[in-house]
C-alpha cells in the first residue's frame, strides 16, 4: 500500500473511530486520536536502526499498539516503555512482551499520549498522524533534552525538516535530533578577536551576523546536530568552519567559545 493510501485509510478510519464513539463500547469512554494500523516488523527494525537504538536507551513509543516497537527495543537491550489509550492494546502488549521474554525492560500504561510525561526519553517513536504530531512538537522541541532522536513512520513534523528519511517503498521514515537553543545574542572570543554574535534559528538551521568593531561578517549554513553547531563564519570570500558544542548558555569549540548575552 503507498503512504497516500495508508494516509487515507488512517484518516478515513479515524472518522470511524470517531464515529463508533456513538456506540456503547469501549469507543465511548475513549476517543482515538489515532485508528491502530501497526507498522511491520520490517519498518519497526528499520526505525530503531535509524536511531541507533542501544542498550543505553530509554524508547518510548506514543501510542503504542501491541507494544512492537517498545518489544522490539527491549530486545535490542533498551528499557522501553509503551503508552496507548486502548486497553485491549495494553492487554497485547503484556503478552508480547512475556512472549518475547523482555518483561523487566519494558512498561506499558493504558494512558492518554498527551497526558503522557515523555521528555526523559532518549528515542521518542511515533506511528500517529501529521495533526499529532504537529501538536506534540512544541513539547519535543522546548522539552526535550538536545540530541534526543524522534522517529516517525511515515508522517513529518510539518516545516521542521528531517535530519534523515528513508523511503522503505511502501513505508516512510523520518528521523530528526532535537536541536539545542541558539537563537539571539552571543559573545563571541574566536582566536585573539572578540564577536557579538546575532543568530536566527529555524529548528535545526542557523544563520545571522558575527559583528566586530564596526565589521559585520556573516553566519551561513549554520545547523545544528542536538547539541552539536557547525557554521561558516564568511568574511568577503573567506569562509571559516567554525564547530562548537552547545551546553545551555555556552557553546565551546577547538579555538573559540560563546556565551549567550
Ligand atoms: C497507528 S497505531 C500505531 C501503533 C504502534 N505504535 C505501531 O507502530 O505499531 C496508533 C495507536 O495510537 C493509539 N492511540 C490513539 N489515540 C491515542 C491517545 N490519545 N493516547 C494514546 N494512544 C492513542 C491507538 O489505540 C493505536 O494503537
Amino acid at each position: 500500500m503507498t503512504r497516500f493510501a495508508r494516509h487515507r485509510m488512517l484518516t478515513g478510519m479515524f472518522a470511524a473511530s470517531l464515529l463508533a464513539a456513538a456506540t456503547p463500547s469501549f469507543a465511548q469512554e475513549v476517543r482515538l486520536d489515532v485508528p491502530y494500523v501497526p507498522t511491520s516488523q520490517t519498518t519497526v527494525d528499520e526505525m530503531l536502526k535509524i536511531a541507533n537504538v542501544t542498550a543505553k536507551d530509554y524508547v518510548i513509543d506514543l501510542g503504542s499498539g501491541d507494544g512492537r516497537i517498545v518489544v522490539s527495543a527491549a530486545k535490542l537491550g533498551a528499557t522501553a516503555m509503551g503508552v496507548d489509550i486502548n486497553p485491549q492494546r495494553i492487554k497485547e502488549s503484556h503478552e508480547n512482551a512475556k512472549a518475547a521474554g523482555v518483561t523487566d525492560k519494558v512498561k506499558f500504561f493504558q494512558q492518554d499520549l498527551f497526558q503522557t510525561k515523555f521528555s526523559d526519553a532518549t528515542v521518542l517513536t511515533m506511528y500517529l498522524l501529521p495533526s499529532v504530531n504537529l501538536r506534540l512538537r512544541p513539547t519535543i522541541l522546548n522539552e526535550m533534552k538536545p540530541g534526543t532522536r524522534i522517529v516517525s513512520h511515515d508522517f513529518d513534523m510539518g516545516d521542521w525538516k528531517p535530519d534523515q528519511f528513508k523511503d522503505l517503498g511502501t513505508d516512510q521514515v523520518y528521523f530528526w535530533l532535537v536541536p539545542a537553543k541558539v537563537e539571539g545574542a552571543w559573545t563571541a572570543k574566536v582566536g585573539a578577536d572578540s564577536y557579538k554574535f546575532d543568530l536566527t534559528q529555524k529548528f535545526q538551521e542557523v544563520s545571522g551576523t558575527a559583528t566586530m568593531g564596526g565589521k559585520t561578517l556573516k553566519v551561513e549554513n549554520g545547523r545544528l546536530a542536538g547539541e552539536n553547531f557547525t557554521f561558516e563564519l564568511v568574511d568577503g570570500g573567506n569562509r571559516r568552519v567554525m564547530m562548537g558544542k552547545v551546553s545551555g548558555g555556552s557553546i565551546t569549540g577547538k579555538d573559540w567559545s560563546a556565551t549567550k548575552g
